[in-house]
């Protein structure tokens, strides 16, 4: 564990240095869980959100996209229940005055028995070695089964008291439990209380009688307000889908983990409209969709994981996360949903206009049911980045580090470079360059030794790197290398543009899933 937590560091630390997320207003010292997307950073970003995009619209000819407002009327808020229920538990530390989600206080320390668990069970694997039998351990070694029920009843507590919304149930697990601010180290707990996680600002001057607006959490209601605008304009029959990618912002309690949870960030969502009766059916089509997605990306099968929910939303009737492997563990980065037909006749009735559909198959009117796939798109983004991330030790005591991303998905696509900086050779690779650039993001690179060229570009993932040399001035041949082996080819500049090409389409890609 503690090995990951210095690897992410490093991530962290490489994600600044090569110019992907800076800490935001870094020259005042930065603004907590708001982050920055720097030159590369962005060209990464966009090529994600290009993958998600292209797929759900292209690849569906029954969804279509929009790009709603961050603004929007209150009373949205009111209606899809944010303004009463988007909150979660706080509580503070009198000592260190520092501010907790009192669920994170106990779901870490529900994570510290298991880590406390899974000690007892890697030093019982390594003394009884072969032999060992997991299962039979966890039922009968005294320690474990102490520990294991304790996990169970704690657990069982927190459930009912978040279920019932019970704050003081919350706090109170906290005290039986005698879990410390770790900060402070002491209990000096305060009463817990709801928060509400919108940002509220004013709308019009002040003497205009002004309005409280807040910035939407969510990206989702944008879509919803807008589905009588887009199924009348677009005579969209059901099941059609309208996608949106956009800026969300919620004032998180707790913020962790880099851009993992930030009150500024970005969402990919489609809310797919859908027959009542069908949406079982929907379901299961998204959720299994989402996750060819994400798999086409080859970042490894075994990194992603379903989190079916038990408990759901009351307007809810399935839903499950897609869970990729971080550093920090197995986390969410999409959440696939069966919302009903909540959002839409909640907007029926605080809106008094009619949101139905007539079906023309059933000659009948109904409020749609709607299956929703939302993922962030920087959750995204440190999945790709985390998983693409090695430290390389190369023959002759030489290191590198490598970002492999998905070629698709890398922000330079080549690097040309002159073996030396005369002879003809800078105008030479120019050339190239000048051709590349009109379908792929190219580097001209001649600065610094050709070893020290390749390990930059390594760094920011580059899939392709080609050397101009002498040999290049005679018969128009260069040396193509490949970022992840390493190895290098002599080609033809006539045939670089087709063989980049099949690599870092985003079409083979797509292709993919
Ligand atoms: N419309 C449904 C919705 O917003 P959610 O599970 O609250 O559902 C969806 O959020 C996705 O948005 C999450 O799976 C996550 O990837 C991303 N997300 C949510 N809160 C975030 C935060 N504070 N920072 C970064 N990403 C976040």
């Amino acid at each position: 564990m503690a090995q990951q937590e210095d690897v992410f560091k490093k991530i962290v630390a490489h994600a600044k240095e090569y110019g992907f997320v800076f800490p935001s207003s870094e020259i005042y010292d930065g603004l907590s869980a708001v982050y920055d997307y720097g030159q590369n950073g962005v060209e990464l970003k966009n090529n994600i959100k290009r993958y998600w995009w292209e797929a759900m619209t292209l690849l569906h000819e029954n969804i279509v996209g929009i790009d709603s407002a961050i603004f929007m009327h209150p009373t949205i808020w009111k209606a899809s229940g944010h303004v009463d229920a988007f909150n979660d538990p706080l509580i503070d530390n009198r000592d260190s005055k520092k501010r907790y989600r009192a669920d994170v206080l106990i779901e870490d320390h529900i994570a510290k028995i298991d880590e406390k668990i899974e000690k007892e069970i890697a030093k019982a694997r390594k003394r009884f070695g072969e032999s060992f039998d997991e299962a039979m351990f966890r039922q009968t070694n005294g320690r474990v089964v102490e520990l294991l029920a304790h996990r169970e009843a704690v657990h069982t507590r927190f459930s009912e008291a978040m279920n019932d919304n019970d704050l003081d149930g919350l706090r109170q697990i906290i005290l039986d439990e005698e879990i410390v601010d770790p900060i402070s180290g002491t209990k000096n707990w305060t009463e817990v209380r709801q928060f509400n996680l919108m940002f509220k600002t004013e709308m019009g001057s002040t003497a205009d009688g002004s309005m409280t607006v807040y910035l939407r959490p969510e990206t989702a209601q944008g879509i919803f307000v807008n589905y009588l605008n887009v199924q009348k304009t677009g005579r969209m029959r059901i099941p059609f889908g309208i996608a949106q990618i956009g800026k969300a912002f919620r004032n998180e309690i707790v913020a962790r983990q880099f851009i993992f949870r930030m009150r500024e960030f970005e969402q990919m969502e489609m809310q797919f409209f859908v027959r009542p009766g069908s949406e079982m059916e929907w379901f299961k089509y998204w959720k299994e969709w989402r996750l060819r997605w994400h798999k086409a990306l080859g970042l490894g099968d075994e990194k992603y994981r379903y989190h079916d929910h038990e408990k759901l939303a009351h307007y809810a009737n399935a839903a499950t996360d897609i869970e990729f492997q971080m550093p920090f563990g197995f986390k969410e980065v999409e959440g696939i949903h069966s919302r009903t037909n909540f959002d839409l006749s909640q907007h029926e009735k605080f809106s008094g206009k009619k949101i139905q559909y007539f079906d023309p198959e059933l000659n009948q009117s109904y409020t749609p049911y709607v299956i929703e796939t939302s993922i962030g798109v920087d959750r995204m983004f440190l999945s790709v980045l985390c998983s693409s991330y090695e430290e390389q030790s190369l023959e002759g005591g030489d290191a590198r580090v490598v970002l492999h991303l998905p070629a698709a998905l890398a922000p330079v696509k080549c690097a040309v470079m002159p073996l030396v900086r005369k002879d003809g050779l800078p105008e030479k690779a120019r050339e190239i360059v000048d051709e590349l650039k009109f379908d792929f993001t190219t580097h001209y690179e001649e600065k610094d030794s050709i070893g020290k060229r390749y390990r930059r570009q390594d760094a920011i993932g580059t899939p392709f790197c080609i050397t101009v040399d002498h040999q290049t001035l005679e018969d128009n041949t260069v040396t193509l290398r490949y970022r992840d082996s390493m190895e290098q080819e002599r080609v033809a500049i006539a045939d670089l543009h087709k063989l980049i090409h099949s690599q870092v389409s985003l079409n083979a890609l797509l292709r993919k899933i």
